[in-house]
């Protein structure tokens, strides 16, 4: 029986891993085999008995950040509500694995989804269901990421799980650089100062300052979640 190292971990799941691939190659809205994937990772992980929360992106539907002629609090804006429609498809696929889930967003939207309160999740979490945080911050100008590491540090959670297209955290982009070196640890500190894209700055020094532990692994294995609770060297530890 392979042994989890964590308690409670909050998974960064990103958009992209939900999206479907559309015929020019692009990734778009929400895949049922791929939330179903997701869905059953989770499971694996759960019931190894370990706590999980959950941040989603919105990208598979809209980045804010990139439709540059918006108004960029009204582009935000629609990105948590893309962020909703991910974690509401995600909860449906966990709950069809048979797992008690509870959504929780940061914006009061009352007839969807419970609002955020930091110690209703908390309870949620100890009560063994899987707890999704949707809405982002609530904040515009805030990502995803920075969402992802303020609810683990609120939560408590031992570990940012950070699946991610790369396998790893690269000196270089390995995409545009062959000779690119893999980091298998790595300080927070290096991630802010050589500018490491791991996650973005307001992220990884909220981390750092919180001393929270960021997993990133490749997205493409399924089984690598899986090994990142247990402990395995897989990928890259930040901490
Ligand atoms: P405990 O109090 O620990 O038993 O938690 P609970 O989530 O089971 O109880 P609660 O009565 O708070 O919630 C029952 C159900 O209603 C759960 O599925 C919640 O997600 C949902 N729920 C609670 N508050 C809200 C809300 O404000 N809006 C929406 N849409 N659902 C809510």
């Amino acid at each position: 029986m392979i042994e989890p190292v964590y308690k409670r971990v909050l998974i960064k799941v990103s958009g992209e891993a939900l999206a479907c691939k559309t015929q020019d190659g692009k990734s778009f809205g929400i895949d049922s085999d791929m939330l179903g994937s997701v869905a059953e990772n989770i499971k694996k992980i759960y019931d190894m008995g370990v706590q999980v929360a959950i941040v989603v992106g919105g990208g598979n539907f809209w980045r804010g950040a990139q439709n540059s002629k918006m108004d960029r609090t009204r582009a935000d804006h629609i990105g948590m509500l893309a962020t909703v429609m991910n974690s509401l498809a995600l909860a449906d696929a966990i709950e069809q694995q048979g797992i008690p889930v509870r959504v929780q967003t940061a914006i009061e939207m009352r007839e969807i989804a419970e609002q955020y309160i930091r110690n209703k999740a908390v309870r949620h979490l100890e009560k063994g269901r899987v707890t999704i945080f949707g809405c982002g911050t609530g904040n515009p100008f805030f990502t995803t990421d920075t969402a992802a590491a303020l609810r683990a540090v609120e939560i408590g959670a031992d570990v940012i799980l950070l699946a991610k297209n790369v396998d790893g955290v690269y000196d270089k982009d390995p995409v545009l650089c062959p000779d690119a070196k893999k980091y298998s640890k790595i300080t927070h500190q290096d991630v802010l100062q050589k500018n490491l894209k791991v996650m973005d700055s307001t992220a990884a020094s909220l981390c750092r300052d919180n001393k929270i532990k960021i997993h990133v692994f490749g997205v493409k294995d399924s089984q690598n979640m899986i090994k990142a609770v247990c402990g395995e060297d897989i990928g890259t530890l930040v901490e």
